[in-house]
């Protein structure tokens, strides 16, 4: 009699799977996967819904003209155009401005829920959120979190690297695709999700390092007003030292001299017929550092100013942002990757790191402050050192060095300034 019942319950839940079934959007029909994650616990895993159509090169993102019939959404696609992690080869797709959406159920089907819509990082330059990312481990799938939070998690693909990024610092080519990307996506979301059982008025953007950077920027733009309620940076916002490239027609030219186009006048005309693999692969970053000239300062391939997306400097833009919460985080010892770049040694447990190298990396650091401005810093740095400071005294000085400088400072400024805007 028991097992009748217990094989009678299992059935009856089995055929009450919650579901959305079939969804409507604004570019047609979409059918996703349903599974099944406990008693009474279902979800809903939409894959590769198209948010924009497939971007003209160095163009914003545009409107999807929609298709017939129903859409399967089950399967990811590739992601956005990109280096290799070697940077000696690419892969992706330049038609890559898809979304990924996870629907959970408790007991019945979902309604009004919060919506978290998540940007990937990878310094501008890499990332994606389509299936694999690192070897076999696949970062960034949306079930986890939609399941113990009970949120609707969006993933999303962005232009990144040179087809993302590249700007002549006019309008000619004017930067920043990989931002509208993502503005399209969130837009999409935000007038698309009530179908998915989200509510609109409560979506939260969340994103790691250039991800980060690239939430705290969406927060200050125009165009976003009205859209965003909340904004998770972890590593990264609008006021580290490589979110914006104040310089841009400079790297542009190199880009441009290493798929033979010349940096005159003619140079943007040129740079959007060439090759995208000839000029991804001149997006490739010297990943080499030194004390004298630290890894920070190579990633050029970022924001802009462009007078549009961003109409000024993110520091004069924190208005835009007054009704957003904001949560910014960093980690203890961020800045220990860029940190063993520039000064190898304080991975090597049995070497002393130079005083001298301490030295060079904080004038680097601190080069538009003038010679004060390096002496200040060492002062400062080093005020519990006593004496004779030990090895790991050192090495864990040069590491915080860096914390601040990339990732620290400019966070905790971001949250001193989102608060003296915030409503
Ligand atoms: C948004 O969702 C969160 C989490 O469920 C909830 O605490 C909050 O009240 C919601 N905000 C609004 C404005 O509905």
């Amino acid at each position: 009699m028991f097992r009748i019942l217990v094989a009678a319950a299992v059935f009856l839940e089995a055929v009450s799977a919650a579901s959305l079934g079939i969804v409507s959007t604004e570019g047609g029909m979409v059918q996703g996967t349903n599974i099944r994650l406990g008693y009474q616990r279902h979800m809903d895993v939409f894959k590769g819904i198209p948010f924009a159509a497939a971007p003209g090169r160095f163009e914003k993102p545009k409107r999807h003209s929609g298709w017939d019939g129903t859409l399967k959404a089950t399967s990811y696609k590739p992601r956005c155009f990109q280096l290799t992690i070697l940077m000696d080869d690419v892969y992706g797709s330049e038609d890559c401005l898809y979304l990924n959406i996870w629907v959970p159920h408790i007991k019945s089907v979902a309604s009004n829920l919060p919506v978290m819509v998540w940007i990937y990082g990878g310094a501008f330059l890499f990332g994606g959120s389509m299936g694999a990312n690192f070897l076999d481990n696949y970062l960034y799938s949306g079930q986890e979190i939609a399941d113990r939070g009970n949120v609707i998690v969006v993933t999303l693909g962005y232009r990144v690297g040179t087809l993302g990024f590249l700007s002549a610092g006019d309008s000619t080519l004017p930067g920043n695709y990989g931002l509208w990307d993502q503005q399209a996506a969130i837009a999409w979301v935000h007038r698309n999700i009530r179908s998915f059982g989200g509510d609109p008025s409560n979506i939260t953007v969340f994103g790691e390092s250039a991800g980060a950077t690239s939430v705290s920027l969406q927060t200050l733009s125009p165009h976003n007003k009205g859209i965003i309620k909340r904004a998770i940076s972890q590593s990264g916002v609008s006021l580290c030292p490589w979110a914006i490239n104040r310089n841009p027609r400079k790297y542009a030219e190199e880009v441009a001299l290493q798929v033979n186009c010349p940096t005159d006048s003619r140079m943007s005309t040129c740079l959007k017929m060439a090759d995208p693999k000839a000029l991804t692969l001149a997006g490739k970053a010297d990943i080499s550092g030194s004390p004298d000239y630290p890894l920070v300062y190579k990633l050029l391939l970022s924001p802009v100013i462009d007078g549009d997306f961003l109409p000024d400097d993110p520091s004069n833009l924190f208005h835009n942002a007054a009704d957003i919460d904001f949560m910014a985080g960093v980690n203890d010892m961020d800045g220990h990757i860029f940190t063993g770049i520039d000064v190898p040694s304080v991975n090597t447990a049995l070497v002393d790191t130079p005083i001298d190298d301490v030295k060079r990396l904080l004038t680097s650091l601190t080069e538009e402050k003038g010679t004060l401005g390096s002496e200040n810093a060492f002062a400062t740095y080093t005020l519990d050192w006593g004496g004779k400071p030990s090895r790991e005294a050192v090495k864990k000085t040069v590491v915080a060095i860096e914390t601040d400088y990339i990732f620290l400072i400019p966070t905790q400024a971001a949250l001193y300034l989102h608060a003296s805007n915030a409503v």
